[in-house]
């Protein structure tokens, strides 16, 4: 396995072409209200405990999000990395609570900033989380954007709607936040249709963090734009986490964007995670079986080693094996994998869900 971990291609560039250049004369706003800046650095601000999230279907139960328990600290990046189907949007979805009617099974404790926020009514949750101090970047967002509203409208919405402020106001806030993601404040007043996918992209960015939250779920935030476009948003998200404080979780399968804006990294694999690390570990010494084959695949740049494959594909979510979730596609595997581990504590703030693990393979 290589040191070297993998470089977004475009990942020293500033933004660029179409938009403002990142300006350093920004000053983050400061707000009187619980922000996002408000708490210290290293405090615990997100955990989650035992999360389920699972869907009815014709075909049986789809176990997409299957105990999930992670922790992240204020300011901090994780990023959510997985395969396409393993449960990442579900996992935003449960921890926004916006459920889709077919729910079959949805339980879990949460809690933000020493709040217990599982416990709180859909309303007081509705009031006092949701777009308030967790807001989102849904996947394709920038493709939902209501193609007859002028963006600095769309912008400006939650405001109006959570915080009940005047429209002048709104708008006051929304032309600063333009500012903030590198959008002249000109183009409050444009269409959707007026903008290219890397400007869209970052309207939709000034939406979640029009409210100030203490925490942003980006989902695929630039899974559909080139790479230098992905670059320049990669860039906006680590300026605004280092001025505003600003905590992320970034959901992607893309192994090289995450790099540049990670702190840790938790990797999920058929609705549960199975490394969860902090990212230069990640990156350069992966520990689970399927990390290493996963970062063995990645293309780079400054090493001439072929990217792996990694064989087989992940189990049906409908019917889950009762052994290790790998266990197809996994070189250890041995006797003791026809049972499913559980994620379990390593050295350096580490953690991984694989029977190699245990205190007892870590002594022989
Ligand atoms: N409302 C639903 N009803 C039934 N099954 C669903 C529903 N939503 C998602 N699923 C299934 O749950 C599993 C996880 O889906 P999810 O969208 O969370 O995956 P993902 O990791 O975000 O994938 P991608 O990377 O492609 O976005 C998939 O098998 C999906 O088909
Ligand atoms: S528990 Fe076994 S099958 Fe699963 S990842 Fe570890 S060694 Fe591989
Ligand atoms: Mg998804």
């Amino acid at each position: 396995m290589s040191n070297t971990p993998p470089v977004h291609p475009d990942a020293s560039q500033q933004p660029r072409g179409d938009v403002l250049a990142d300006d350093p004369s920004y000053a983050p706003r400061q707000s009187g209200a619980e922000s996002a800046a408000s708490g210290a650095a290293g405090e615990t601000l997100l955990r989650v405990e035992n999360m389920h999230l699972h869907y009815r279907t014709q075909r049986g139960v789809v176990r997409a999000v299957d105990g999930i328990s992670f922790e992240m600290k204020r300011n901090e990046a994780l990023v959510v990395l997985g395969e396409s189907g393993c449960g990442k949007t579900s996992l935003t979805k449960a921890l926004l609570r916006t459920l889709p009617r077919n729910v079959a099974h949805f339980s879990g404790k949460v809690t933000l900033a020493g709040e217990e926020i599982s416990e709180l009514s859909e309303e007081q949750f509705r009031r006092t989380v949701r777009w308030s101090r967790i807001s989102m970047v849904m996947q394709a967002a920038m493709n939902a954007l209501n193609p007859v509203v002028r963006v600095g409208e769309q912008v400006a919405e939650p405001l109006r709607v959570h915080n009940g402020w005047s429209r002048e106001k709104s708008r006051e806030r929304a032309a600063e936040v333009f500012h903030l993601v590198g959008l002249p404040a000109d183009f409050l007043n444009r269409y959707p249709f007026e903008l290219s996918g890397g400007m869209r992209q970052r309207a939709v960015l000034a939406m979640a963090l029009v409210t100030d939250p203490l925490l942003v779920i980006l989902d695929e935030p630039t899974s559909a734009l080139d790479v230098l476009t992905q670059a320049n948003i990669m860039n906006v998200l680590k300026r605004i986490k280092r001025e505003m404080g600003t905590s992320f979780i970034l959901i992607t399968h893309d192994v090289a964007t995450s790099s540049e804006l990670a702190d840790r990294v938790a990797l999920m694999y058929a609705g549960q995670i199975v490394e969860d690390s902090p990212a230069q570990h990640y990156f350069t010494d992966p520990a689970h079986p399927y990390t290493k084959l996963l970062m063995a695949s990645v293309p780079r740049l400054r090493e001439v080693v072929e990217p792996e494959h990694i064989p087989g594909q992940p189990p049906s979510l409908l019917e889950l094996p009762e052994g290790c979730r790998f266990a197809d596609r996994c070189p250890s595997r041995h006797e003791r994998c026809g049972a499913n581990p559980e994620l379990q504590s390593l050295p350096d703030n580490r953690k991984a869900r694989c029977w190699l693990f245990t205190e007892e393979a870590q002594s022989t």
